[in-house]
């Protein structure tokens, strides 16, 4: 997901400098371009030699290179960067950043830098809990750096406490997430206003009010992490905006909020209006300082146009729009009447009777009330509430399925594009070298083995994650894992991914040594790591196969099948044959059974005549969708005890309620009938469908 991106990574000297070279390793390995940029004493506890190898650039310590004088643009870096990382950052230069000492090359290229900086701090506990660390990460924070904590446990000290630098693995996921969480606001652009509006009285004096603005900063923040191009009308407000992907136009007055806004939202997806925007301004502005006088003042007020109504009465078909409701009484009535009469998809409202919700604090507690649903939320960090709103949005784009960038797979390989993760966190203490080893192998071997005959252009590559979590670890090599297996598939002319397969597979044994080669060959199946890698590759290829064309997938299925036969020897009884077992050798079975054809048949009728035409015709999608629910229910009743059944009742549950989140009763009793039978502990979901007013 850092494929790409140039990043200058900054090291200071702290004895978790070493870290620098993992946290490097994993960023190169994204695919991310990393120049490294080092205090003069970081070299006392990591040799630039050691980062230049693993970037692949020299590394810059100095303004001015030693061997020819040329200078080392502090400038040019700053401008270069998609993102700037210091990690460690020490007490020092946490310091003298707040500060703006710029006595070494990185200050001044932190200084410089146009990008989005990521602080992680380590040193000792009582430094890091000393006051002045902590007001200069408060100053960094409030200079739109993003601050990633020190972790807590024993220190170079010995002493236990907080001032760890952070896993290199969870600062990549900080970078990571910040660039993009989930992406489904990918190609989205998304207009928001935030702030308030002050109008003008005279040149000293205006109406305000008490907003913030925090809480559309925050939702602009999450909308850009998750893929959109946001455009931020914001009022008079004192808060930054780090994200590269938010477009910010300052206003003052409800009057120029109001152009800027109706000015851009025709080439918008959706506005989110949290702006407290002015109702009324001072009818005439005096041009001068208005003097005191003896006898009492009365300014006389005009009404402001309303933002929100314009838009609503502009709203073309596919296009999304959210308002807020701050009320002081009667809060779900007033909510109501602007929902209405704004012609809002769904308000966002908080009552000042709530505690720690509205204006100037940083908790908010919300209820989204759309035109026939309302879901309330606890009281929450307003960051957290934004991803509630946004996540309630994204579900609004998921049912309309109109979404028109088509999505393109970025790595290199052939059949997958997978994502291999391996999490050692439980045993940790280990060699992580040998993790580390271990996860390249297995994202070598699933995306750069070749496993069909067939081609596969980039954009057809099926996407998947394979998540690996070590459960145990001895030193001659002999692991025990959990597997979750996921694998997607796009729904066409939409960058929505809907998942074709989803299972955990608790436990699986094997053996691995550092540079062992992971290899399969399908006659001798002697390694019960890449027999069950390959027996998922098979399982995905397949499933993947069947979405495309009715029972397509039968070839590969079928090489699933073999696989899990001939892996009885190895001793694992997650291939244990016989029925109800839940494990991998029962899913195949059940899948690849005659009394499971109308599964088969249904995975191609819900993917491609069903969700694929909803984002044409969503009636039509929806009625080819629910035939498939027959087709589930007929399977189920000629072979109950099929886990494979209730699996996709699981993974497909949330699609299925956004799927039914519009439809007729007869549709709704369908469904709910069907599914309740097969898997009744979806009670909850399914109470959702029922609960829905068409
Ligand atoms: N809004 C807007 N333009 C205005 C006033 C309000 O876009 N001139 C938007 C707000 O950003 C919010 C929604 O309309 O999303 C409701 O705002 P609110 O001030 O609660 O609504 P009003 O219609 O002004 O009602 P009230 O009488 O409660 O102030």
């Amino acid at each position: 997901m850092l494929k790409g991106k140039k990043i200058v990574l900054g090291v200071t000297g702290s004895i978790a400098a070493y870290k620098a070279a993992m946290l490097l390793r994993l960023l190169v390995k994204e695919g991310a371009e990393v120049q490294v940029v080092m205090t003069p004493f970081a070299k006392e506890f990591i040799t630039p030699l050691t980062l230049s190898t693993l970037s692949g650039r020299p590394v810059f310590c100095d303004f001015f290179n030693a061997s020819d004088g040329a200078w080392n643009s502090h400038v040019e870096l700053g401008l270069w960067a998609d993102a700037m990382i210091i990690a460690p950052a020490t007490a020092s230069t946490l310091g003298k950043m707040a500060n703006g000492v710029a006595d070494n090359l990185l200050v001044t290229t932190y200084l410089s830098m146009k990008a989005p900086v990521f602080i992680a701090p380590a040193m000792d506990l009582d430094m890091y809990a000393h006051p002045s660390t902590q007001r200069n990460v408060e100053i960094l924070k409030g200079y739109g750096n993003i601050i990633i904590e020190a972790a807590s446990g024993e220190l170079a000290s010995h002493l236990n406490g907080k001032g760890r630098l952070e896993e290199p693995e969870n600062i990549v996921k900080a970078v990571k997430d910040f660039f993009c969480v989930s992406c489904d606001l990918k190609g989205r652009k998304v207009l928001i206003t935030a702030g308030p509006t002050y109008e003008k009285i005279d040149p000293v004096r205006f109406i305000g009010n008490y907003s913030s603005g925090k809480m559309g900063f925050a939702i602009a923040e999450e909308c850009a992490r998750r893929g959109a191009d946001v455009t931020l009308v914001a009022g008079p407000v004192s808060l930054v905006t780090p994200h590269p992907s938010i477009n910010r136009i300052d206003v003052e007055s409800a009057n120029e909020m109001y152009d800027a806004t109706v000015g851009a939202f025709p080439s918008c997806d959706v506005a989110i209006l949290s702006a407290a925007v002015a109702d009324y301004r001072p009818a005439n502005q005096a041009s001068e300082k208005i003097k005191r006088t003896a006898s009492d003042m009365i300014i006389e007020l005009q009404a402001n146009r309303d933002i929100a109504a314009t838009l609503g009465g502009m709203k073309a078909e596919n296009q999304r729009l959210v308002g807020f409701a701050l009320e002081t009484n009667n809060g779900e009535i007033n909510a109501n009447e602007k929902l209405a009469k704004k012609n809002l998809d769904f308000i966002v409202l908080n009552t000042l009777e709530d505690k720690g919700a509205g204006f100037a604090c940083d908790t908010n507690k919300v209820t989204i009330i759309g035109k026939d649903s309302k879901t309330e939320y606890p009281l929450k960090s307003k960051k957290e509430v934004a991803k509630d709103i946004v996540s309630h949005l994204a579900k609004l784009f998921l049912v309309l399925l109109v979404m028109l960038v088509p999505i393109t797979a970025s790595a290199e390989g052939e059949e997958l594009n997978a994502t291999v993760t391996l999490n050692a966190s439980k045993v940790q203490g280990s060699d992580t070298e040998v993790f580390e080893q271990l996860e390249n192998s297995l994202a070598e071997f699933i995306n750069n083995r070749k496993w069909t005959a067939n081609t596969y252009e980039e954009e057809e590559r099926i996407t998947c994650n394979f998540t690996f979590v070590v459960n145990s670890y001895a030193n001659d090599g002999s692991f025990d894992c959990s597997l979750m297996v996921q694998a997607t598939r796009p729904v066409y002319g939409s960058s929505y991914l809907s998942t074709i397969f989803k299972y955990e597979d608790k436990s699986i044994k094997f053996r691995y040594q550092p540079f062992d080669r992971l290899e399969f060959v399908e006659e001798s199946v002697d390694n019960n790591l890449t027999a069950t890698i390959a027996f998922y590759v098979y399982l995905i290829i397949g499933m993947d196969m069947d979405t495309m064309g009715e029972l397509g997938g039968s070839e590969w299925l079928n090489k699933s099948l073999t696989i899990a036969q001939n892996a009885q020897n190895l001793g694992d009884v997650n291939w244990k044959m016989g029925s109800g077992n839940s494990n991998r050798y029962s899913i195949i079975d059940d899948y690849l059974n005659g009394a499971m054809e109308p599964v088969r048949k249904l995975m191609y009728k819900y993917h491609r005549l069903g969700l694929d035409t909803m984002y044409k015709n969503a009636d039509n999608g929806r009625k080819a969708i629910t035939e498939c629910f027959e087709l589930l229910k007929k399977a189920y009743e000629d072979r109950p005890m099929a886990y494979f059944t209730k699996l996709f009742t699981e993974y497909k549950i949330d699609e299925i309620v956004n799927v039914y989140s519009k439809c007729t009763d007869e549709e709704k009793k369908i469904v709910v009938d069907v599914l309740s039978d097969i898997n009744p502990s979806l009670y909850k979901e399914l109470e959702k469908i029922t609960k829905n007013n068409n």
